[in-house]
């Protein structure tokens, strides 16, 4: 299937490690141009790397922290000023702790809250008079199962997962009216950084805490950080010019629920 994302321009958020890393190796795989960002520097570098001569003057990495509002901007402009324009937005760089509820102060709240709500939703209102004045754009926003199934000890991350999933539909209706398409996507456990991060907490050995991940999705494995990309990768195209307003599924249908 050809996706026709050649000469496309994207910014990837978290895109120097796990899914966001995938995503924007995979767009530069595809013909796109990608401005990356994540607050370490190595990472980025590291991923400009990994996207080898292919990747020649069509891969930016920025340093920046995406819980600073002047960031967001900064990102933005700076994607116009070396790309020309802004085609695609990925909201990836994102992650709540887990925690039971009577330890979790104000302060954890806001902070994961700063980064994963207020980070996406600043990135899509900083980008979208662009991609208005383009009369075209998409936006991509990663978000996760924990949507989808409440539990004590993830409410901070489940919280903001939900808002996210009605902010994609809200956004959805908004952009619709420039020619901006938005979608969500709701990751099960993919295995990354943070996935390894959040089952140590958990448990004090990790691969005893992913053989138990595994065996809660009926595929019984976790998720690759490509195979998420694949599909940011096939919402952001053209072939899936008719999909908007959706919050997608990719959990290995680990999700019981009828919704998602
Ligand atoms: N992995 C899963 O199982 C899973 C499941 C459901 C949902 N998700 C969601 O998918 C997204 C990506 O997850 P992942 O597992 O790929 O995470 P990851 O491997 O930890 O990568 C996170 C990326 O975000 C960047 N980042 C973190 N804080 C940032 C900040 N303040 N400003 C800018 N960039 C920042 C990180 O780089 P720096 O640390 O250098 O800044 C990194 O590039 C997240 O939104 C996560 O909630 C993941």
């Amino acid at each position: 299937m050809q996706l026709g994302l050649q000469g496309k321009v994207a910014i990837v958020t978290g895109g120097s490690k796990g899914i966001g890393q995938a995503t924007a190796l995979g767009l530069i795989a595809e013909g796109a141009s990608v401005l990356a960002c994540a607050r370490g520097k190595e990472a980025l570098e590291e991923t400009v790397r990994s996207a080898g001569k292919q990747g020649e003057g069509r891969i930016v990495g920025m340093p920046a922290d995406l819980t600073q509002g002047q960031a967001i901007k900064d990102v933005v402009a700076r994607c116009l000023e070396v790309f020309g324009r802004v085609d695609i937005l990925v909201n990836n760089a994102g992650s709540a702790r887990p925690g039971e509820f009577l330890k979790l102060p104000d302060e954890a709240w806001l902070d994961d809250w700063t980064l994963k709500f207020f980070g996406y939703m600043r990135m899509a209102r900083e980008v979208l008079p662009h991609m208005q004045k383009q009369k075209s754009g998409v936006i991509v926003n990663i978000i996760g199962t924990g949507a989808l199934r409440p539990i004590g000890g993830y409410m901070i991350g489940g919280a903001a997962n939900a808002a996210l999933n009605h902010f994609t539909k809200a956004l959805a209706d908004e952009g619709a009216k420039h020619g901006v398409r938005v979608v969500g996507i709701n990751p099960g456990p993919i295995l990354t950084e943070r996935l390894q991060r959040f089952l140590s907490t958990f448990s004090s050995g990790s691969a005893d805490a992913e053989e138990a991940m595994s065996k809660m999705t009926p595929l019984g494995r976790v998720g690759k950080s490509e195979e998420v990309a694949d599909l940011v990768l096939f919402l952001a195209s053209e072939r899936a010019a008719f999909i908007h307003g959706a919050n997608i599924t990719i959990d290995g249908g680990a999700n019981p629920g009828l919704m998602g």
